[in-house]
C-alpha cells in the first residue's frame, strides 16, 4: 500500500507535500518522510502519523521547490524512523519512495552489499534506490536511463519518485502493478498514489502505465517506456471536487460517507435506471450483453466487503438471472489452478480498483479466456483498465479505512446489473421488471428513513461496547450482511465477531451463546421471516443478548429481542442495501466509545496493494 507523492515546480514543496501525505494516509500510516532538494538533499522520516512527522519538523529548515513525500504500510520491516521512506543510496545523494514490494530484493542486497553497499533499513525499498546509484556510476548514465535498466533488474510492484541532488531540477518516476497519478500544472507536476493531493491544483491528469518512465527536467515532462522508446501521454480532466475528500463537518470520513449514501447509492442509480420510461441501462455492459445473458457460470472475484458485495450478487443473478455464480476471494483463486470454461464470465468487484490479489486472479482469469467485467469505484484505477468491460459505483471517493457507501453502491449495481440481464433472457416478467425499478428508486429515501436509527443505535452501541465477542447471524439475502457487519465491528472496534448463516449457529458457534454475548440478528419479512425467528429463539432461550434489525411495524420479534431496529420495508433482494445502515452506524458508534481510531484502525490500510 503506502501512500507517495512528489512535487516539482515554483512553489515550496513541504506544504504541498505534508497535505498530500494526510490525504493519502488512508493508504498506510505506518510512519511518514520527505526529502527536499534545495541546494543538498535533506531526509526527515518519523514512526508513526504524518501529524508527528510535522510536529518534529516546525523547527527543521524545509525550503526547497523540489520534493518526495510517503506514508508507510509497512511491508518488509517494522515500523520506525530507519525503515520509514525515503531510502537514500550509498552515496546519499538519490532519495527514493516505493510502494509496492520488490520481490527478489534479498539476492539483489546480497550482490549490492558484496559490491559495497551498506544498508541501513531492513526494506525491500532501500534496495531500489543503491540499485539506481550502483548503475549510473557503471554506466555513466542519466538518472533516468539509471532507473530504466534498474527496472530490468527488479522483480515485483512498485510505484517509485527518485530525486538526485546532482540534479536538482529534476523528478524521474515509474510503476508497475502501483498505481501513480501525475497532475500538469502551469511549470509544475504532481505526482501520487492518487489524484486526491492534486485537486486543489490542477484536474489534468496523466495515469502512468506499467513501466513507463516519467521524467520531469527543467519544468518539462516526458514519458518513455522500458525500451527506452518515447510514448505520448494522455492528459485527461479530473472529475473530482475537493469537498468530496474532506470532512465536512463530520468528526470521522466514516460517518460522513455512512451519511452520504442516500446520495451516493443515488449517484450509482442516477442515468440508468427510470421507473417511469421503464428503463434500466448499464452502459458498460452494452458490448458483452450477449456474452453476460448467455453465460454458463459467473465467476466473482473481490476480498472483503467487496467479497461480501458478491455474495449478495449470488443470490440475485442466481433468482432473477438463473445463471449460477461462484464466489471467490480473489487470494484463493489466484493461486489454485481455477476450471474455466468458455462462455464464462467473470465479474471483478474493488472499491479501489488497486487491490493485488483482485488484479492478479483477473490477470489469471484473462488468461484463461473468460470475459471479466469490473465493479470499480476509483475511476482510472488499475481494475478498470484492464479488465474487458465494467460498470463504476460512481459513489464518490471513500476514505474511510471501513468501506461503507462503497458496499452499498456495488450491491446496487450488482442488482442492477442481474436485473437487466434477467429481464433480457426473459426469466423475469414486464412487472417484475417494473416492480424492481420502482425498488431501485426508492432506496435513497429507505437509507435516509435507516439512518434515523442513529440516536436509538447510539444507545445500544452504549449497552454492548464492553462485549468481547459478538455474532452476527442472518439468513438468504441478509446472510452477507451479517458477514459485512461482523467485519465492520472487528475491524474498527476491535471487538471479536463472527458473521454466521443464522441456521449454522447450532452447528457450532450457539456453543458461545450466554448473557455477555451480543448476538445480531438481521430479520427482516422476507422469505426465511420465519426460520429466523425460530433461530431467535434459540438464541433467547440461552440467554443470549438480542439486537434485531427487523421490518418497519415487525409485531412479533419486539416481544423476544432485547432491542429491536426497524428499517423500512423493501424487496428482499434489496434489503442488504438498507439492513447494512444501522450495522455501520453500530460499529461506528462502538469504535468510537471504545477510543478507536475509526477512519485509521490499526494493522489495516485502505487499498492493499500488496499480496
Ligand atoms: C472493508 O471495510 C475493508 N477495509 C476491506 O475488507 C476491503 O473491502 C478490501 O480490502 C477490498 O478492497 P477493494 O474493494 O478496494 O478491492
Ligand atoms: N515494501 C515497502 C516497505 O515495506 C513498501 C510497502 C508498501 O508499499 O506497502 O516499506
Amino acid at each position: 500500500m503506502c501512500g507517495i507523492v512528489a512535487y516539482i515546480g515554483h512553489r515550496d514543496a513541504y506544504p504541498i507535500l505534508l497535505q498530500g501525505l494526510k490525504r493519502l494516509e488512508y493508504r498506510g500510516y505506518d510512519s511518514a518522510g520527505v526529502a527536499l532538494l534545495n541546494g543538498e538533499l535533506r531526509v526527515y522520516k518519523k514512526k508513526g502519523k504524518v501529524e508527528e512527522l510535522e510536529n518534529t519538523l516546525t523547527d527543521q529548515p524545509t525550503k526547497g521547490t523540489v520534493g518526495i513525500g510517503h506514508t508507510r504500510w509497512a511491508t518488509h520491516g517494522e515500523p520506525s524512523d530507519i525503515n520509514a521512506h525515503p531510502h537514500v543510496s550509498q552515496s546519499g545523494k538519490i532519495a527514493l519512495i516505493h510502494n509496492g514490494i520488490i520481490e527478489n530484493y534479498s539476492a539483489l542486497r546480497k550482490e549490492l552489499t558484496s559490491l559495497g553497499h551498506t544498508f541501513k533499513s531492513e526494506t525491500d525499498s532501500e534496495v531500489f534506490v543503491h540499485l539506481i546509484e550502483e548503475i549510473q556510476k557503471n554506466e555513466h548514465c542519466t538518472l533516468e536511463e539509471a532507473v530504466r535498466l534498474a527496472l530490468t533488474q527488479v522483480v515485483g510492484a512498485y510505484a517509485i519518485v527518485v530525486v538526485d541532488q546532482d540534479a536538482p531540477q529534476q523528478l524521474v518516476a515509474t510503476r508497475k502493478g502501483s498505481p501513480l497519478v501525475i497532475g500538469v500544472g502551469k511549470d509544475e507536476y504532481f505526482l501520487a498514489s492518487d489524484a486526491s493531493p492534486i485537486i486543489e491544483y490542477t484536474n489534468e491528469v496523466i495515469y502512468l502505465n506499467d513501466q513507463e518512465i516519467a521524467t520531469i527536467k527543467d519544468g518539462a515532462l516526458s514519458i518513455r517506456n522500458i525500451e527506452s522508446i518515447p510514448t505520448t501521454p494522455y492528459i485527461q480532466k479530473l472529475d473530482m471536487e475537493l469537498e468530496s475528500i474532506e470532512k465536512g463537518g463530520f468528526e470521522h470520513f466514516m460517518l460522513k460517507e455512512i451519511y452520504e449514501q442516500p446520495r451516493s447509492v443515488h449517484d450509482t442509480l442516477r442515468g440508468r435506471v427510470s421507473a417511469k420510461q421503464g428503463h434500466l441501462v448499464l452502459g458498460g455492459l452494452r458490448q458483452y450483453l450477449h456474452t453476460m445473458i448467455n453465460a454458463k457460470r459467473i465467476i466473482i472475484l473481490g476480498c472483503g466487503t467487496s467479497w461480501h458485495a458478491g455474495l449478495v450478487a449470488e443470490y440475485i443473478f442466481e433468482e432473477f438471472a438463473r445463471i449460477p455464480v461462484e464466489v471467490e476471494y480473489a487470494s484463493e483463486f489466484r493461486y489454485r489452478n481455477p476450471v474455466i470454461y468458455e462462455g464464462d464470465v467473470v465479474i471483478a468487484i474493488s472499491q479501489s480498483g488497486e487491490t493485488a490479489d483482485t488484479l492478479a486472479a483477473i490477470e489469471l482469469a484473462k488468461s484463461k479466456g473468460a470475459i471479466i467485467f469490473g465493479v470499480c469505484n476509483v475511476v482510472g484505477s488499475s481494475i478498470p483498465r484492464v479488465t474487458h468491460e465494467g460498470a463504476y459505483t460512481h459513489a464518490g471517493p471513500e476514505i474511510g479505512v471501513a468501506s461503507t457507501k462503497a458496499f452499498t453502491a456495488q450491491v446496487t449495481v450488482l442488482s442492477m446489473m442481474a436485473v437487466m440481464i434477467a429481464y433480457r433472457k426473459g426469466t423475469i416478467k414486464e412487472t417484475r421488471f417494473r416492480e424492481m425499478l420502482v425498488e431501485f428508486e426508492q432506496l435513497p429515501d429507505k437509507i435516509e428513513k435507516a439512518l434515523q436509527l442513529d440516536q436509538q443505535i447510539q444507545y445500544i452501541a452504549e449497552q454492548i461496547k464492553d462485549a468481547d465477542n459478538a455474532l452476527f447471524l442472518g439468513r438468504g439475502y441478509n446472510f452477507p450482511v451479517a458477514l459485512e457487519g461482523a467485519l465492520k465491528l472487528k475491524e474498527i472496534s476491535y471487538i471479536h465477531a463472527e458473521g454466521y448463516p443464522a441456521a449454522e449457529m447450532k452447528h457450532g458457534p450457539i456453543a458461545l451463546i450466554d448473557e455477555a454475548m451480543p448476538v445480531v440478528f438481521i430479520a427482516t419479512q422476507d422469505s426465511s421471516y420465519e426460520k429466523i425467528i425460530s433461530n431467535i429463539r434459540e438464541v433467547k432461550a440461552r440467554h443470549g443478548k438480542v439486537i434485531a434489525v427487523v421490518t418497519e411495524g415487525d409485531a412479533e420479534i419486539r416481544h423476544m429481542a432485547d432491542h429491536v431496529l426497524e428499517v423500512p420495508a423493501a424487496h428482499e433482494a434489496l434489503m442488504p442495501i438498507i439492513a447494512v445502515i444501522p450495522l455501520q452506524l453500530l460499529s461506528y458508534h462502538i469504535a468510537v466509545m471504545r477510543g478507536c481510531n475509526v477512519d485509521q484502525p490499526r494493522n489495516l490500510a485502505k487499498s492493499v496493494t500488496v499480496e
